[in-house]
């Protein structure tokens, strides 16, 4: 099994956050889509998975000083979308907990909120890298939007006392996040990286700092994750949501972190009545930058290589279950033996 830095893999990166502070909006600014137009209630209720192709990173990032789109190395991000809610504490675990880095979104006129300081515990737990966004930067009074320009040189222009009102919020939240135990700075002064965690204004609706934010993913998973990112074929595989779909049938929505899928597959997952030992019937991807969530027209494929976010057309998905790992058996002998790793679980 040789793996390279020279073959990195899509990172798998998690938007966590407090109910609204713009998670979706976020992706929305990034996609060029209005899925939380269509969302009920503008409540996010499921986890998402958008694949973001490199093109679309160095378009957004342009403006972005000291950063090289033609030196970037991933092929792009694997983005996975969670609901902020209360009630959906188990989303945000299991959407967190196979990335390897996260967005952690904050209002930055509400600072840290409940599910900031859970989704904190989830980072902390893991040990997940993260950098934060401080979104609804435009909500300053007299805000200046620059989508157009580094953010550094956006507030730079703003007016005195629209920059004494942002310093005033950054100070709030550099202290509540300290309460937390967590180092932040803004990342255009952090000259130290490995020490303390870059903040990046941002604003989802007039695209402010949304550049410097997806540069700053990017560099972090590059510097801090590329032995990490190495492509394995090793299959590592999660199922996120099971889904019934109008004329498809229940399909379920995985995540292929490592390794890779092909139509025909015998998969062995668990599930509802015990292990479920199926062949993969569909591979289904929406369009890059669309919401795997969201109904999309899908382009099939007969096989796929991490890391992607995943729709599985197969028999007996009605019984599958939502956060657990998926195997492939690759002979026959193999199937009882995953059967007995797969019930451990
Ligand atoms: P949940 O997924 O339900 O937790 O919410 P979310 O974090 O995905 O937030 P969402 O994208 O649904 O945005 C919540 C509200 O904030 C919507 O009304 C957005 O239009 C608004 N919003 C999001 N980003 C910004 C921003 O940068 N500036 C301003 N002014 N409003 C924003
Ligand atoms: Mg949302
Ligand atoms: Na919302």
């Amino acid at each position: 099994n040789k793996r390279s830095v020279d073959n990195l893999r899509s990172p798998i990166v998690c938007v966590l956050g407090h109910v609204d502070t713009g998670k979706t909006k976020i992706l929305d600014k990034i996609r060029h889509s209005h899925v939380q137009d269509g969302e009920a209630g503008g409540i996010t209720q499921q986890i998402g998975a958008t694949n973001v192709p490199v093109y679309a990173i160095k378009e957004q990032s342009k403006m972005v000083k000291n950063f090289q789109g033609n030196e970037i190395k991933i092929p792009g991000l694997l983005v996975i979308d969670t609901p902020g809610h209360e009630s959906f504490g188990n989303l945000r675990s299991r959407g967190s907990s196979n990335c390897d880095i996260a967005i952690l979104v904050v209002d930055i006129m509400h600072g840290l909120e409940p599910q900031t300081i859970e989704s904190i515990g989830l980072l902390k737990k893991n040990k997940t890298p993260f950098v934060v966004a401080l979104n609804k930067v435009d909500r300053l009074y007299e805000w200046k939007s620059h989508p157009e320009n580094d953010i550094a040189t956006t507030l730079r222009k703003q007016k005195q006392y629209v920059l004494e009102e942002f310093r005033e919020k950054v100070n709030g939240i550099i202290v509540q996040f300290a309460e937390q135990s967590l180092n932040v700075k803004l990342f255009h002064e952090n000259d130290d990286p490995e020490t303390w965690i870059s903040m990046v204004p941002t604003s989802a609706h007039s695209g402010d700092g949304m550049g410097n934010l997806i540069a700053l993913v990017v560099k972090t998973c590059e510097t801090k994750l590329a032995r990490k990112l190495a492509f394995s074929e090793n299959l590592q595989c999660t199922v996120l949501e099971v889904k019934a779909i109008q004329g498809l049938g229940t399909t379920i929505d995985v995540v292929l972190t490592n390794g890779r899928l092909k139509y025909g597959d015998t998969i062995v997952l668990p599930g509802t009545e015990g292990p479920i030992v199926t062949h993969i019937k569909g591979l289904l991807m929406p369009q890059p930058l669309r919401e795997l969530r969201v109904k999309n027209p899908y382009d099939k494929f007969n096989e796929i290589q991490a890391a992607y976010g995943i729709k599985i057309l197969a028999k007996d998905m009605d019984k599958a279950l939502a956060g657990t790992s998926l195997l492939v058996a690759y002979n026959d002998d193999e199937i009882e033996i995953l059967k007995e790793e797969v019930q451990a679980e």
